[in-house]
This record gives structure tokens, C-alpha cells and sequence, in this order.
């Protein structure tokens, strides 16, 4: 998705602005610009494609102020006049989201005379700012997205003034405090190199950045007090630290993130789990009548285990609804709801819209993700942060891990509280809990093994993952990161569900990995891969450690240590991760920037 920066300060701007982008790249684009103040005037250049095209194009520019933008094309391709910025006269501007009511300016801002060279929606937005602009760029912007309905995080301008003004609405934003300089930027990771001081701006806030302050403004024009925040994240956690790519960085990263999830939330002496972030009283736990988990792509795999575990431990009927799908299905909630938004972003559009709708029938609200700050954050009244630390490739990893086990303590406190599970129970899953990063420096310590197989099977045009039970969320979850990073067709099934339809494309050409630890269904299971192995297919087994048997009916064994029956979701998906990332690696994928994938979707 779309990024934006912005600098005013006293050095340099282009390299600060480029490096800001770069490091904003991750979440996607296909077009770059930057407007810089010169002694004439702005100076824009812009190119389709890569960062790397943009710099081959830029001239020595001698500029303090600018703005800078990575563009995921939504309204007009992804060529060189659509990209950002956009100008009007001594107007210009960069900006991520949607103009809902497009057509209806455009018609108006022709009819006053202007000319549009793009086809984007964004350029409404510069023509609406210059036609207001009477020497006061901030009254300007307010004036002029006062017509605006849709979202925006945008930033702008002005030849005549060394400022930027940048306003937000449902598309996130955030301005970074230096010393002489100051910056925003869609994404803090875009900040990390020359700031940990950020102030996160609200809906409907604005900000005037020179070199040597901040003002903020709500849309009266009346200012507003903003609180400097630190970020906890480092700039070496958002580089790749010698690893070729952030998505196997970010998977050797789950034996720290796995922990950082826990620390503080788990007693071995009380055998509890201690949420202090949870407002929810007892009396509103016990009354709890149903979960809803919304959640899109792999944090909706992680939802899927939710519910298994909601309802198993803590007796708690689940259920798990695609955000996009949930706003427009007529939902029925109460008052005795908990909804829970699951996003690792917490900027997803389809999730927070999705949220708000459930909002207004009086539910209890819980957001469970990764960044602090987030619009998310903001919407409810709970939050389980599960301090994976910033996620770069696009593929999720450490954070699809670490939101599993947010949801293993959520289940377990509900359970405690709920009086489902005794003390013994809570105590030994807690124990086994605080020994899984161990156990995936175990299966890490296999990798070369693991990647033997992905190149084997490498050339399959499609793959099948089965799992029942617990493990099902883990197969939908493993197909999903094959068919992102390496584009081979994969598909997730709930083993007992082959039968019925998915059987009849089995064949020696379809390799199946299938989720095989211990559990109840484990049994069911192996009756299912002699289901497939009759129609002579390939299998590859992620089973436990003392599972002599399995070896007898398939054709790999991918070995997992030991741990509870309950956890070994969280061991499979390191195994599955890493089935993926060496895939594409056989087949010379981009692997942290797949292809038509963002990080954060903020567009419905
Ligand atoms: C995008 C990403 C997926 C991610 C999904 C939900 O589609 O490419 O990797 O799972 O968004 O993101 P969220 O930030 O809400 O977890």
C-alpha cells in the first residue's frame, strides 16, 4: 500500500526523503515521486516501478523540505503521470487512501477552470488546496478536504512557504520530533533512522511541520495537544542483519518474538496468566455469551485457532468472520458479545471498518496486534499487543506466531476466570509455553533438511495442505504462504473434508504436507493420508518427535519436537514457513515483496 514521508529541516532532504520510502517499500508499491522546495519553486520527479528508478532520475537538488510517496495504484495505473505527487500551480501533494466523492469534485473543479493530467483522485485534493490557498497553507488543507469525503493520510506543499501540512482521516499518520528537523510518515519504520520520538495523529487531526516545530489542528482550526510517544522498536530489528531476506530473518526472529509475547503475561509459581491490559471485569468475562473474531488473511488462519481454543478451554462459542465479509452480512451481536480484531498491522481497512460496524451494537472490543499506535488500537477498549517487533516481508510470520499465542493466554486467563480449566492444567500449558522457543531453535537447527524438500517438490504446479482440528487453521495457513511468496497454486482443507470434492485432483503431481502431530484426530488423520497415498500422491508429514509410526506411510517425515498436544500449531507453522520461503527460493521469487501483495491494506 501507498507511503508517505515528509522532511523539513535544516539538512539535506532527498536522501533522508529516499531512505524513508525505502524503508517503506515493504508494504508494497509500483510507482515513486518526490516534490522538494527549491529557490524557484517545487521541483517534482516521479517514476514508475522501483525507488532505485526514482534515484536514477533525481538531479543534485539542494533542498531542506519535501515529501516523498511509494504509490499502490487504486484509482489509474501504475504509470509516471499517476504517481504522487500531484501539482496545482504552487500546490502539491502526496496522499494514501480513497476520494469516495471523486467524480462529483472533478466535475466542480473543471467547472472552475482546472485542468487534470492524471487519473487519480488524489489531484482533486492538490487543484482543492490551491483554489483555497490565499497565503495560509494550513486553512488552505482544511478548507479544501472539508469537501473530501473518503480517507486520506496527505501531505502537502507549498512553493511560497518552507512548511508541510499533513492531515489524516482512516489512513494512518505520523509525525517524528528531531532536533531542528522534524518529519512524518505513514509507517514509524519509515522514521526509526532519525527519530524514536513520534506523536501518532488522530482522525480528522492536522499538523503544520516546520524545522523547528509542530502544531496540531483539528478541522475548526483549533489546536490541539498531542503527547510525544517513544518507539520501542529498533532500527537494527527493521534490517535484514546479514539474512538475504526479512521474511527468513523474521522466522529465525520467533524464538525471541515467541517469548517477547509472553514475557510479563505468564506466572510459574501462580500458574496463572496475567493480562493487565484487559479491562474486562470478571463479572463481564463470566458473562461472556459469544466471541466474534474478525480478521483478514493470516491473521484471520490465527482467529481460526482462536476459536478452537475459546471454545475449547474456555468454553466460549466462537465465531471467526472475514472483516470484509462481516460488514455487509447483517450481523447479530449483543451487549454480552466480545469482538475481537485480529490485524498485525492495525491499519487494515477491512478490519477497523468492520470493528466500528460492530461497535454500535454495544459489544465488548479487544484488538489484538502489533503496532502500537494504530488506528485499531484506538477503536477499543482492550488491547493484547503481541510485541513481535516490526515485520518487513510481506509474508506474515513472527507476527502470525506471536498472535497465536496472544490468543493461547487470552483462552487460557477466559478459562481461569471462567473456571474451565484447574490450576494444574493452566500450569503445565504455561511451563510448555515458555519452552517453545527452544523447540523452534530445534526445528530452525533442521532447516537444510526442510529446504531439501521444498526444492524437491519445487516444481509441483500445486500443492495441498491437510490438517484436522487444530491443525486445519495451520494448513490453511501453510497453503496461504506458499501461494503468496512462491505462486505456486496451494490450497488448505480440513483432511476429513477431502473427500467430498478436492480428492478427485489428487494425483503423483500433487505433493500434500499434512499437519500430522498428536491430537484427538490424530488417528483420522492417518486414514487420511492413506486416503491420498491410494491415489498414489506425494506426502510430506510435519509429525512429533516420537512418532515411530508415520514414516510407514508417507514418503517425508518432517520432524517436530515434543511439546503439549495443544502447541504444536505453534511449531508447524515455523515448519510450514519455512517450507514456503525455501520454495520460492527454488524458484527465484521475490520473496519479500510478493507480486500484487501489500503489507497493509488500507483501502476497503
Ligand atoms: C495483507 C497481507 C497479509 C495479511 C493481511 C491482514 O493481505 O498481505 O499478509 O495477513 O493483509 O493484515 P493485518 O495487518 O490486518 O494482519
Amino acid at each position: 500500500m501507498c507511503g508517505i514521508v515528509g522532511y523539513v529541516g535544516n539538512r539535506q532532504a532527498t536522501p533522508i526523503l529516499i531512505d524513508g520510502l525505502k524503508r517503506l517499500e515493504y508494504r508494497g508499491y509500483d510507482s515513486a515521486g518526490l516534490a522538494m522546495l527549491v529557490d524557484n519553486g517545487i521541483s517534482v520527479y516521479k517514476t514508475e516501478g522501483k525507488i532505485s528508478n526514482l534515484e536514477s532520475i533525481l538531479p543534485d537538488i539542494k533542498s531542506t523540505c519535501g515529501i516523498g510517496h511509494t504509490r499502490w495504484a487504486t484509482q489509474g495505473a501504475p504509470t509516471t503521470t499517476n504517481a504522487h505527487p500531484h501539482v496545482s500551480g504552487n500546490i502539491s501533494v502526496v496522499h494514501n487512501g480513497i476520494i469516495e466523492n471523486y467524480e462529483e469534485l472533478y466535475e466542480w473543479l473543471i467547472s472552475k477552470g482546472y485542468e487534470f493530467v492524471s487519473e487519480t483522485d488524489t489531484e482533486v485534493l492538490a487543484h482543492l488546496v490551491h483554489m483555497y490557498y490565499k497565503g495560509d497553507l494550513i486553512s488552505a488543507v482544511i478548507e479544501g478536504l472539508k469537501k473530501v469525503k473518503g480517507s486520506y493520510a496527505a501531505a502537502f506543499l507549498c512553493a511560497e512557504t518552507n512548511k508541510l501540512v499533513a492531515a489524516r482521516k482512516e489512513s494512518p499518520l505520523v509525525a517524528g520530533v528531531g532536533n531542528g528537523e522534524n518529519f512524518i510518515a505513514s509507517d514509524v519504520t519509515a522514521l526509526l533512522k532519525n527519530t524514536s520520538q513520534v506523536i501518532y495523529m488522530n482522525d480528522l487531526e492536522l499538523v503544520q511541520v516546520t524545522a523547528q516545530g509542530m502544531q496540531f489542528f483539528d478541522f475548526d482550526g483549533k489546536p490541539v495537544e498531542k503527547k510525544v510517544e517513544k518507539i520501542e522498536w529498533s532500527l537494527e530489528a527493521a534490517e535484514k542483519s546479514g539474512y538475504p531476506h526479512f521474511m527468513i530473518k523474521e522466522i529465525h526472529e520467533q524464538v525471541t518474538s515467541v517469548n517477547d509475547t509472553l514475557m510479563g503475561r505468564i506466572s510459574e509459581i501462580s500458574g496463572d496468566v496475567i493480562l493487565q491490559d484487559i479491562t474486562l471485569t470478571l463479572e463481564e468475562i463470566k458473562s461472556l455469551e459469544r466471541i466474534v473474531i474478525l480478521a483478514c488473511g493470516t491473521s484471520y488462519n490465527a482467529g481460526l485457532l482462536g476459536k478452537y481454543l475459546f471454545e475449547s478451554l474456555a468454553g466460549i462459542h466462537t465465531d471467526v468472520d472475514i472483516s470484509s465479509e462481516f460488514r455487509y452480512a447483517n450481523p447479530v451481536l449483543s451487549k454480552s458479545t466480545l469482538v475481537i480484531a485480529i490485524s498485525q498491522s492495525g491499519e487494515t481497512a477491512d478490519t477497523i471498518a468492520a470493528l466500528k460496524e460492530a461497535k454500535t451494537y454495544g459489544c465488548h472490543t479487544l484488538a489484538i496486534t502489533n503496532v502500537v499506535g494504530t488506528t485499531l488500537s484506538r477503536e477499543v477498549e482492550n488491547i493484547l499487543y503481541t510485541r513481535a517487533g516490526p515485520e518487513i516481508g510481506v509474508a506474515a510470520t513472527k507476527t502470525f506466531t506471536s498472535q497465536l499465542i496472544a490468543l493461547y493466554l487470552l483462552s487460557i486467563y477466559f478459562a481461569r476466570k471462567r473456571r474451565k480449566m484447574d490450576i494444574d492444567k493452566s500450569k503445565s500449558l504455561i511451563i510448555s509455553m515458555k519452552l517453545l522457543p527452544g523447540l523452534i531453535q530445534q526445528i530452525l537447527n533442521n532447516k537444510e533438511f526442510i529446504q531439501k524438500q521444498a526444492q524437491r517438490f519445487s516444481n509441483a504446479k500445486d500443492y495441498f495442505f491437510l490438517g484436522r482440528s487444530l491443525n486445519f487453521p495451520i494448513a490453511l495457513e501453510g497453503a496461504l504462504k506458499l501461494k503468496e511468496i512462491s505462486y505456486i497454486h496451494a490450497e488448505g482443507y480440513a483432511a476429513g473434508e477431502l473427500k467430498h470434492g478436492p480428492l478427485a485432483l489428487i494425483s503423483n503431481e500433487t505433493p500434500i504436507v499434512a499437519l500430522a502431530t498428536r491430537s484427538s484426530t490424530y488417528d483420522k488423520m492417518v486414514n487420511n493420508i492413506k486416503e491420498v497415498k491410494a491415489r498414489r500422491a506425494q506426502v510430506i508429514a510435519i509429525a512429533g518427535m516420537d512418532d515411530t509410526e508415520i514414516g510407514k506411510y508417507v514418503d517425508v517425515v518432517i520432524k517436530v519436537p515434543i511439546t503439549d498436544e495443544l502447541l504444536y500449531p505453534i511449531l508447524s507453522s515455523v515448519v510450514v514457513q519455512l517450507l514456503a520461503y525455501y520454495s520460492a527460493q527454488a524458484l527465484g521469487c521475490t520473496i519479500d515483496k510478493p507480486r500484487n501483495l501489500a503489507k497493509s491494506v488500507t483501502v476497503e
